[in-house]
């Protein structure tokens, strides 16, 4: 085995700070050292430091949601490590006594989201700045208040055997009607949040369109009366934007489907503006209830069944199977992740899945899963096309017969 040689490793460590552009973001050697660099971190950690990181693992998400929402990062944004911003100007910036707020700091600095540029002076870091993108404040709010007070639940909620358990959310928000759904009905900053989240949450990675050819498979020959592509359960409509976008040409109606407050609040939300522009009708449907749009080209489901144990899954499938046209002339796309079609290593699913059972008490699926699923409403799995190494993959299913 050849000698290791740690001067060696943190010369080149050092210059890799220094010059973090060298490796692109496709580069795979960048993702093999992101792999090896966190190995290697945690193969050097002493008992202590094992402890010190899992215990205090909820840290991070909550000095960013502070500094997000007591101006502390948009403060830091307007100073230099040139022209640094006190302690004191913070405190009065943020409204936090200097306690917390030095705290805070400090935990800060050690992430890379502030820099000390001289003692009790701070200044921004490109973190800093990362973290005021209206995509970094949408995650945050969302798993900071809406998803970490699920977590908090979800053990003694699992240690609950009786058969009306409450959800780690009903328990964490301490609401026994509510799902997370209407809970941010009468919650507006962590429902915006929510929404516009749901466009970003796989942002950077491909998508569904880049598997299926929408024009060829499923819209081929299609006229301007007939509906193209449903969007069941679509939030504010990102997904028919985005094919509508792909196919600007193509022939046909795009239909949004939501619950009521949702589609009253997408309307009102300027990011979903292009929906009127893009020619997206948005309509108030429950999928609970028999589908409204019969003979659609296209019933597209993305992130809808993991949110839902297997019963609910197929009330919901039905729902739609029964407005499907037949002989293949209708197409269900159902987005979720599939398990099993993931790369080693790309655990993105299985925190999901975790997030799944907490917030709904429901999981992520294996093709196994969606194919006795879709059996079971009158539908047949006609092939999973995955699209990213996470597992994020097309289903494509038709009626049976
Ligand atoms: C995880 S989000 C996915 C949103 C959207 N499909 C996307 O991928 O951006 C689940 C969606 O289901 C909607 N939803 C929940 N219950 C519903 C119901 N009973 N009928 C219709 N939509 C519902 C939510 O409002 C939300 O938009």
């Amino acid at each position: 085995m050849a000698a290791f040689r740690p001067d060696l490793l943190l010369e080149q460590l050092g210059l890799l700070i220094e010059q973090p552009g060298s490796l692109s973001q496709d580069d795979p050697q960048r993702a093999e050292l992101l792999r090896l660099t966190r190995l290697a971190s945690t193969a050097l950690e002493t008992p202590l430091e094992v402890t010190q990181r899992i215990i205090f693992s909820p840290l991070p998400l909550l000095t960013t949601r502070l500094s997000q929402e007591f101006n502390i990062f948009s403060t830091l944004a307007q100073h230099s490590v040139t022209h640094p911003v006190g302690l004191s100007e913070l405190a009065k910036a943020s409204g936090l006594e200097p306690s917390i707020l030095s705290a805070v700091m400090d935990y800060n600095c050690g992430q890379s989201a502030a820099l000390e540029a001289k003692p009790g002076h701070y200044a921004p870091t490109k973190l800093t700045h990362m973290m005021l993108q209206p995509m970094f404040n949408d995650a945050t709010i969302v798993f900071y208040d809406c998803v970490l007070p699920t977590f908090a639940a979800l053990c003694r909620v699992l240690k609950d055997t009786g058969k009306d358990r409450l959800t780690a959310f009903q328990a964490g928000h301490n609401t026994s009607e509510e799902d997370i759904y209407s809970w941010l009905e009468s919650h507006p900053v962590q429902q915006g949040a929510f929404y516009r989240f749901m466009k970003t949450v796989f942002a950077g990675l491909p998508t569904w369109l880049d598997v299926v050819r929408f024009d060829e498979e499923i819209g081929a020959n299609s006229s301007s009366n007939e509906v193209l592509f449903v969007d069941v359960g679509g939030g504010f409509g990102w997904q028919c934007q985005a094919l509508r976008k792909a196919y600007p040409h193509l022939p046909g109606k795009i239909i949004l489907q939501d619950r009521a407050d949702v589609i009253k609040k997408g309307q009102a939300a300027e990011e979903a503006a292009p929906n009127k522009q893009l020619g997206v009708e948005p309509v108030v449907y429950d999928f609970f209830t028999e589908q409204t749009v019969k003979g659609a080209r296209a019933y597209f489901l993305r992130g809808i069944l993991h949110n839902w144990d297997d019963e609910k899954c197929i009330q919901i499938l039905k729902c739609q199977a029964s407005a499907m046209a037949t002989a293949g002339k209708s197409t269900m796309i159902i987005e979720d992740f599939v398990l099993g079609e993931r790369e080693p290593g790309a655990d993105y699913a299985a925190a999901f899945g975790i997030a799944m059972q907490a917030v709904h008490n429901a999981r992520e699926r294996s093709r196994e899963d969606f194919e006795r699923l879709l059996g079971l409403a009158g539908l047949e799995l006609v092939e999973v096309r995955a699209f990213t190494k996470f597992g994020n993959s097309a289903i494509l299913a038709r009626k049976q017969g």
